[in-house]
Formats: structure tokens, sequence, C-alpha cells
């Protein structure tokens, strides 16, 4: 994957991407909209992982299958609205080891500040999927990269919902190396931080909290 930045313009992820901005929208259904969405930009992720052949057999002869090449991927979980998207790529990746970074904001600071970093061994060797539906201000997100890279990743993809363009320039200019797929990029964030025209706070809407 070589372009920083991939929208998946699917009729199916965008239809559904639709359903999800509608405020009139159910937690349940929002909820459901996101797993399936999660399991098309999934799909889209891993479309270029490296492959390899092993020899099986049929019931009708002998022959080198494809397999995908290399250690198991590793699915990294921002917290906490990045478990509504992990939940999805599970279903079609079951085999991905998982992790999590629990980052807040310090409201005087306006940093990131940590508070649980916990992810699979041999970082260096995996292709990393850092998760995390919507991309505003990339300062979490770029953090939570960091970090990562700290605990030896090098070869990071980010997978978002929905992004701002002051998003992807912070993360443009913070991880070049890191391509970021999406499902929409919007138009930009208000002056909360909020993603415009959005769907409002992804993790209030899928957990049904305020
Ligand atoms: N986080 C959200 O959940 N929604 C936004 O619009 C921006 C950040």
């Amino acid at each position: 994957m070589t372009d920083h930045l991939t929208i998946v313009d699917h009729p199916l992820v965008q239809h559904k991407l639709s359903l999800m901005r509608e405020k009139q929208t159910s937690t349940a259904v929002f909820r459901q909209l996101l797993r399936e969405i999660s399991l098309l930009l999934a799909y889209e992720v891993t479309r270029e992982l490296p492959m390899t052949t092993k020899s099986i057999d049929t019931p009708l002869c002998e022959m080198d299958a494809p397999v995908i090449a290399g250690r198991k991927l590793a699915l990294i979980s921002i917290l906490r609205a990045g478990n509504g998207l992990l939940d999805g790529m599970l279903e079609l990746i079951p085999s991905a080891r998982v992790g999590f970074v629990g980052l807040y904001r310090d409201e005087e600071t306006l940093q990131p500040v940590e508070y649980y970093f916990k992810v699979p061994d041999q970082l260096g060797k995996r292709l990393v999927i850092a998760v995390d539906p919507m991309l505003a201000t990339g300062n979490s997100s770029a953090a939570a990269i960091d970090r990562l890279k700290q605990a030896g990743a090098t070869n990071i993809r980010f997978l978002c919902l929905l992004a701002a363009p002051e998003g992807v320039a912070r993360m443009k200019e913070a991880h070049p190396d890191v391509p970021i797929i999406t499902a929409a990029l919007d138009d930009h964030l208000n002056e909360k931080g909020y993603i415009v025209p959005g769907l409002g706070d992804a993790g209030d809407r899928m957990f049904g909290t305020k």
C-alpha cells in the first residue's frame, strides 16, 4: 500500500455510513452497521498482504495453494471507540493478535496521556493495523502510533471510518510511512473538535452513553 490516504468508496460502505450518520439511528443499529462496515474495511486494508503457497491435497490432486505469508496480523484498538471496529475485523481475521492503546486528553496541556498499553509480542515482525473510527485532530492517533513504533512496530496501517482533513494532515506530518484507510474524508473539524458533517461522538453512539 503506497498512497497515504485510501478512501473506500464501495457502494455498500457508503450506504451503511450514511445510515450511521443519521441522528435517528439507534444504538443497536449503529453498532450493527459499524460491525458490517468493519468487515468491508478489513477486506480492503488486507488487500495487499504478502502471499506464499503451500502444498495441499484436494480430493483430486496435489496443488500449491495460495496462503497469507508471515506472522499473524496485530489489530490494535485505540480505546474506547476502536473496539467497535475491532469486533467486525476479528470476525474476518479471527487469528489476528489484538492489542489496546488507551489515551485521554489532559484538559490543561491538551496533550494525549496514556492510561493503558498492551500489545502482542514481536510487533516488528507483524503487519500492525491500528483502528479508531474517528480521525479528528489526529493528535491521539499520532500519539498512539508513536507508542506502537516505540514498542517495535515498523509496518503500520491506520484504519478509520471518518477522517477530517486536519487529522489526515497531522498524521501525514507525524507518520508519513503509515497509510490511512477510511470510508470518507469529511469537510472540517468544528471548534469543539467534532468532524463535520460527521456522525457525532462515535463512542457515545456505539455504547449508548452521553
Ligand atoms: N471523535 C468522535 O467520536 N467524533 C468526532 O466527530 C470527533 C472525534
